[in-house]
């Protein structure tokens, strides 16, 4: 069964779903990475046609991944489809959690279009609206904000 890492911009699904596919023998597929490899750059595709055009994308790309046997990271709102949350409901699913002061210097220089103006304060307040969601898919979390992505893996593959 895919294991899907979930959580906010900055938390290091990329990372860790890189090492823990590694240590699983598992194929590891960043939905991000794959839209950029269809669409272009995400800041381009916000910029052209917006964020509704981009979840629309985003859910494909998402629903395509999910029916591979794979680590699999989703973009931090990919949850906010609702068919994808449907999908998350049979699936091992990983939480990334990390605190605001842990996850600033991780965004710096960034290319992410919803917090390029707004900073830290608007990845709070995106956090704030998603946590619950976050929350009720989540079947392990675990706070990257102080722990090497070494012990994430060990941690995630302990459990599952
Ligand atoms: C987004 C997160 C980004 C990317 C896009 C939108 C979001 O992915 O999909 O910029 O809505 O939180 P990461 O979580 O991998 O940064």
């Amino acid at each position: 069964m895919p294991i899907v890492l979930i959580g906010p911009m900055g938390s290091g699904k990329s990372r860790v779903g890189h090492r823990l596919a590694a240590s699983a023998g598992a194929p590891f597929i960043d939905t991000d990475q794959r839209i950029v490899e269809r669409y272009g750059p995400i800041e381009e595709i916000f910029e052209r046609e917006g964020e509704e055009y981009f979840r629309i994308i985003e859910r494909e790309v998402v629903a395509e991944a999910l029916h591979e046997e794979a680590v699999i990271s989703l973009g931090g709102g990919a949850v906010l489809h609702p068919d994808t949350r449907a999908d998350l409901a049979d699936l091992q699913v990983v939480w990334l959690r990390v605190s605001p002061e842990a996850v600033a210097p991780r965004l710096a220089g960034g290319n992410r279009p919803l917090i390029a103006e707004g900073g830290i304060g608007a990845w709070t307040a995106i956090l704030e609206q998603r946590e619950p969601i976050y929350a009720e898919l989540a079947d392990l979390d675990i706070d990257t904000s102080r722990r090497s992505v070494a012990r994430i893996v060990d941690d995630i593959t302990g459990r599952f």
